[in-house]
């Protein structure tokens, strides 16, 4: 793998200068641009539609369909205006390690100068057989070779946003957070995101660090922490609802409760998927989203609920639903 290279444009530049320096990096232009950016940090400008990388590789770590098709694709988000693309180590790790992080390495890379990978460290994965074990690791030197692992493997000097992937109840947050806050000293992440967070985990983390990003499970069947959403929002941090579309293993298309909202997406003429990312886009400015797909048609679908638009009756009718 070829080291020493950036996306941003900022391999040649050390770590103070990249600090003062303003990036204005979104293309509000885009699809993916229809429903505005947000400058994540400050500096680091993003178009709010993003993507979710998890279903580009399986549970037991193979890439989840044919490689030539899923770079298709991951280029064909790029072309629609994505900028934001969320991974984690464990995405894949099955056999090999780091296999999505990997992945989007072969198919992007050079990565175009606005891209923001976002990637996390602290959870652990095998697969034993078809069953995927999973485990979690916040030890400080953990972090540290997660993080170093992530920066080879994606062919990065920083990492533009890094996760703590989900605090471990053996490991003391403070001590966690606190290695995550030397690993930004060093200039080897740019900014410091949680996720998997309680409020009081993100008061910790706040006492330590600069937040930028908060990554909680939120749709529109499950929206609790709407008071870590409201600091998120008065706070002008990212709030990254995973699983907006009730994630793999739940999706919301199948869901009785939601057949009221199916009726309100086929007036509108949408889809009840399109239906939920443009309610949580609508939600609140400090939304960014990252549906995951494996099926090009999903993603082109998933990309344009960025243009929808939601009355303030309609937001009132979703809310109700769920
Ligand atoms: N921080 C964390 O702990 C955490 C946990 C989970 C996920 N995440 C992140 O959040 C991202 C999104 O979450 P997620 O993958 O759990 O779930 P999601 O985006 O809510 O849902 C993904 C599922 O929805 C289906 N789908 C996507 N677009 C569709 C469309 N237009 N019509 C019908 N079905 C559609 C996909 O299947 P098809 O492939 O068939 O389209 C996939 O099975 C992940 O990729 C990952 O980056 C983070």
């Amino acid at each position: 793998m070829i080291q020493g290279c950036a996306a941003l444009g900022v391999a040649t530049v050390p770590p103070s200068a990249m600090a003062a320096r303003k990036l204005r990096v979104g293309r509000p232009g885009t699809p993916a641009g229809a429903a505005g950016t947000f400058w994540i940090g400050g500096d680091l400008q993003v178009n709010r539609m993003g993507f979710g990388t998890t279903d580009l590789v399986s549970t037991t770590g193979m890439v989840a369909g044919d490689p030539a098709q899923l770079r298709a694709l991951l280029r064909r988000a790029i072309d629609l205006g994505v900028n934001h693309l969320d991974c984690a180590d464990v995405y894949g790790s099955g056999q090999v390690d780091g296999l999505c992080e990997r992945f989007i390495y072969d198919a992007l890379y050079p990565y175009p100068r606005d891209l923001v990978i976002a990637t996390k460290g602290g959870q652990t994965r095998r697969a034993d057989g078809n069953v995927e074990v999973k485990g979690v690791d916040g030890r400080p030197e953990y972090l540290r070779s997660a993080c170093e692992a992530s920066l080879k493997r994606l062919g990065l000097e920083q990492i533009p946003l890094y996760y703590i992937h989900q605090p471990d109840p053996a490991v003391p947050y403070e001590e966690s957070i606190g290695e995550l806050g030397k690993l930004q000293k060093e200039g080897k992440i740019r900014h410091i995101g949680v996720s998997n967070v309680d409020a009081t985990q993100l008061a910790t983390a706040q006492s330590l660090v600069k937040v930028v990003a908060v990554q909680n499970r939120y749709n529109v069947l499950s929206k609790q922490g709407e008071d870590i959403l409201a600091k998120c929002e008065r706070e002008h941090v990212a709030f990254i609802p995973f699983s907006p579309l009730g994630g793999r293993l739940a999706p919301i298309g199948g869901d009785a409760r939601l057949a009221a909202m199916k009726a309100l997406a086929a007036d509108k003429q949408v889809s009840l998927v399109q239906l939920a990312l443009a309610w949580l886009l609508a939600r609140s400015p400090t939304m960014l989203v990252i549906p995951g797909t494996a099926k090009v048609e999903h993603l082109e679908d998933n990309i344009a609920a960025a243009k929808i638009r939601l009355t303030a009756t309609e937001m009132q009718r979703i809310d109700r639903f769920g």
